[in-house]
């Protein structure tokens, strides 16, 4: 039994990798063990729905989250929405997580696109089957400060997260 955390963006000076740390430090805490996917360590292409599938980082991606009893799902609000390179993830790896229940870490500049997920949660629902933790972390810039989370009602809903999934997938 063990939580994958995937951090999914691409920003070398990312905020959501930031809630995914922070995710990892909350399910150590908790006893859990937990394993850590950064995409900027890999160098996925672009889903064609065709040679892209081929991949060798494909296969060792798709390996790490067949592994996994649960997924905390950390990414990047772009354009109201998850960004392309989340999407792209499980474009090209979604079936490895087939089932999975899913919690969702999301990094927005502003407070307003706090609907942002629900489109991803909808896709990773129907088209996987993943239970989705109805209540997410939504963090704005304002959450954060030199590289840190300084708010402290967002690591307690971190700590929730993690411990709703950690059930979820128990239960599962
Ligand atoms: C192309 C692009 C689109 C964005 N769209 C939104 C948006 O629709 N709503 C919002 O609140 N922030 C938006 N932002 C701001 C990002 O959500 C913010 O920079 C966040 O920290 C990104 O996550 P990351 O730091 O983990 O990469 C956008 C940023 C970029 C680069």
């Amino acid at each position: 039994m063990s939580l994958l955390i995937i951090s999914t963006s691409l920003n070398p000076e990312s905020k959501s990798a930031i809630l995914a740390k922070e995710a990892q430090g909350a399910a150590n805490a908790w006893g859990l063990e937990s394993n850590f996917l950064d995409l900027r360590d890999y160098d996925l292409p672009l889903c064609d729905g065709d040679s892209a599938y081929s991949h060798p980082d494909l296969s060792k991606i798709s390996g790490i989250l067949s592994a996994c009893s649960g997924v905390l799902l950390a990414f990047p609000v772009y354009t109201y929405g998850a960004a392309s390179a989340t999407k792209n993830l499980f474009e090209l790896a979604g079936k490895s997580i087939q089932g999975k229940p899913i919690g969702l870490l999301a990094a927005a500049g502003g407070k307003n696109s706090y609907m942002a997920p629900l489109s991803l949660a909808n896709s990773l629902m129907v088209d996987y089957r993943c239970p989705i933790v109805p209540k997410y972390v939504y963090a704005d810039g304002s959450v954060f400060e030199n590289g840190s989370i300084v708010d402290e009602s967002i690591k307690e809903r971190i700590v929730e997260l993690v411990k709703t999934l950690d059930h979820w997938a128990k239960v599962l």
